[in-house]
């Protein structure tokens, strides 16, 4: 039996569309950590090199597979790819092969890997942060969206608190499906 699969992008960006510094995050939100978590649990995640590098671990309950162009990189726990076709496929294996999977494969960044899987995304889940932040000489980006091709609702909004700066949550949705 062929599952129909969807790719979902997860990410949560700054309002000048900041990821991360290219090492890291630059902000800390428990609570979208905690929802990230539940977004991806049972599911692979297609992620770069570099954010691989950023997390230092496989997430516990889902595929990590990492995109890089070093044929000769492994790391315990990771499922190398060395371009889309690959992750993909990484990713339909791991979810035919997994009981407890769920049939969507998340587009984890960062990045350079958002614009590379943005094509083939149907939804973005997005954390919204009310910052805008420099990013320094490393600052990975979202890739600005078409509005014309998304539908777009605001889920839920955070008041600043303390040192956490105020966020939304945001969902695009595509108006023209497309498969993986
Ligand atoms: N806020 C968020 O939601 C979020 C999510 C994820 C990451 N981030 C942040 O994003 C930043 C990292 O993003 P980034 O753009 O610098 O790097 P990245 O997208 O994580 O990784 C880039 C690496 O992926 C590999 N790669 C890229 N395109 C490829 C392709 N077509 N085929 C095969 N391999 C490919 C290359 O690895 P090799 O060099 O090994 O060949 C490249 O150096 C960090 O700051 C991280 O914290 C933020």
């Amino acid at each position: 039996m062929t599952v129909s699969l969807e790719m979902v992008a997860v990410v949560a960006m700054a309002r000048n569309r900041v990821i991360g510094d290219g090492a890291g995050l630059i902000w800390h939100l428990p609570a979208d950590l905690k929802r990230v978590k539940s977004l991806t649990m049972g599911c692979p995640l297609i992620m770069g090199r570099r954010t691989w590098d950023s997390i230092g671990r496989a997430l516990p309950g889902r595929a990590s597979v990492v995109m890089t162009r070093d044929a000769s990189w492994a790391a315990e726990g990771a499922l190398r790819a060395g371009d889309m076709d690959a992750a993909l496929e990484h990713s339909r294996d791991w979810i035919a092969a997994t009981d407890s999977a769920r049939p969507e494969i998340i587009l984890f960044g960062g990045g350079e890997i958002y614009a590379a899987g943005m094509p083939l995304c149907n939804r973005i889940e997005a954390t919204i942060v009310d910052i805008s932040p420099d990013g320094g000489p490393n600052a990975a980006l979202f890739p600005a969206l078409a509005a014309s091709e998304w539908d777009h609702e605001v889920l839920e909004e955070a008041e600043p608190e303390g040192d956490v700066p105020g966020y939304r949550y945001e969902r695009f949705t595509r108006k023209k499906p497309v498969t993986v």
